[in-house]
């Protein structure tokens, strides 16, 4: 069976062509996995956009101009000189837009293994873990769809309002309630902070959006308020406030800042208004921070051991899928799309930011029969 990768164009994110080569022979140590389908949201196109800036071209690199973009889902073995991985067991993790991969798993366990492949070594731990679905406690088969598009977007989200809370809102709360404002308010992750965010006291939670993104970001009921990017002004300009962005977009942050003069806190978490990214210069009030999840995962980990933050995480995970899933008016309806026309129509629905936002993209280039 050949092997099919799916690049795009790293400087024109447009243009994408599908790479058709023979499958090489595995080493020592290696697997080989069907990847059968995987995820693919806005955080992808993130991915993709600050691919140079922050080497995620590095996970599964491609000739030069090209990257392939990583993407999270399922993949089974299908041949291993690996001891302690059979052919047949399937893992949940970081994988390329492929129908196949070759990894080379280090520090087995139960739980999984990580890839130790010489030029992921200096790549983000978070990435090059890869969890046994026979083992996984956050694992169901009925809902892994959902799993695969929500699980690496909802840590986040559980991570953001955790970062919020143990910071008491950087005072926005102490003198009455705190405008907490989320940017792309539906977006996947902006809805998982918001769900997270629902249960604190003393915030009103404002989530902006595009005005036709309004209804569903109204329908999800986890805002108090949703309002378009232009109706700002129906916010008291002197309220105590924080901002979560998840857009990116640099004249709507100048915007938040010029407009509230009690910003106490301005978080940087992603960039889905790919077209409006921008730096963060002459900024009125304080610097934008990016958010960086794993430190927070270090802080949980030490205060609490990692025992408990893996409960307590799993015990929410279960709450938000279980919402996001619901049999009626379920947050998120998850269609699929097989095969490489079909892979490539989905992704230019997603990178042109004109999707649905109540639908979860899973994609696959693994041939059915095999
Ligand atoms: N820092 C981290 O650790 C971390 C982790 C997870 C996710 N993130 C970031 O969070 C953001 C949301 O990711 P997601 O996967 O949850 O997104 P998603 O659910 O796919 O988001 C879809 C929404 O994003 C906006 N959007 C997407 N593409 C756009 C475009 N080309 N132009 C304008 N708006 C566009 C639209 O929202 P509106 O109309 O509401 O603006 C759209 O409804 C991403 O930037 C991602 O990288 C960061």
């Amino acid at each position: 069976m050949m092997v099919l990768d799916f690049l795009v164009k790293k400087d024109e994110l447009g243009v994408t062509r599908l790479r058709e080569t023979p499958p090489q022979t595995i080493g020592e140590g290696q697997i080989r996995l069907r990847v059968e389908k995987f995820a693919l949201t806005a955080n992808n196109i993130t991915y993709a956009a600050f691919g140079d800036a922050m080497n995620y071209w590095g996970f599964y690199p491609a000739e030069s101009g090209w990257g392939q973009i990583p993407v999270w889902g399922f993949a089974s073995v299908i041949e291993s000189r690996c001891p302690g991985i059979e052919p047949g067991e399937r893992f949940y993790g970081y994988y390329p837009m492929s129908n196949q991969v070759i990894l080379q798993p280090k520090r087995l366990a139960p739980a999984g293994f990580m890839e130790g492949a010489e030029h992921r070594a200096t790549l983000h731990a978070v990435y090059n873990n890869y969890t046994r679905c026979g083992t996984d406690p956050f694992h169901d088969p009925t809902t892994e769809d959902a799993e695969a598009i929500l699980r690496p977007l909802f840590t986040t989200s559980w991570l953001i309002d955790d970062f919020m809370a143990d910071n008491a809102f950087f005072g926005a709360t102490a003198t009455g309630t705190g405008l907490v404002m989320l940017s792309s308010a539906s977006s996947k992750t902006a809805y998982g902070t918001a769900f997270q965010l629902a249960r604190r006291k003393g915030i009103e939670l404002v989530g902006l959006t595009s005005t036709a993104n309004a209804g569903f970001c109204r329908s999800l009921g986890c805002y108090q308020r949703v309002l378009g990017y232009d109706a700002l002004d129906q916010l008291a300009a002197d309220a105590s406030a924080i901002y979560i962005d998840f857009a990116g977009n640099a004249a709507l942050r100048k915007t938040i800042h010029s407009r509230f003069e009690n910003l106490k806190y301005s978080s940087s978490i992603g960039g889905t208004h790919v077209e409006q990214l921008g730096g963060a210069r002459d900024l009125p009030g304080p610097r934008p921070v990016l958010f960086f999840a794993p430190a927070q995962i270090k802080k949980r980990s030490t205060e609490w051991g990692a025992e408990v933050l893996g409960r307590r995480l799993l015990e929410s995970w279960r709450e938000f899928i279980g919402t996001a899933c619901r049999p009626t008016e379920p947050w998120l309806i998850i269609e699929h799309h097989r095969g490489a026309d079909a892979v490539t129509a989905a992704y230019a629905l997603v990178l042109s930011g004109r999707d649905d936002p109540r639908r979860g993209r899973m994609l696959s280039l693994a041939n059915p029969a095999a």
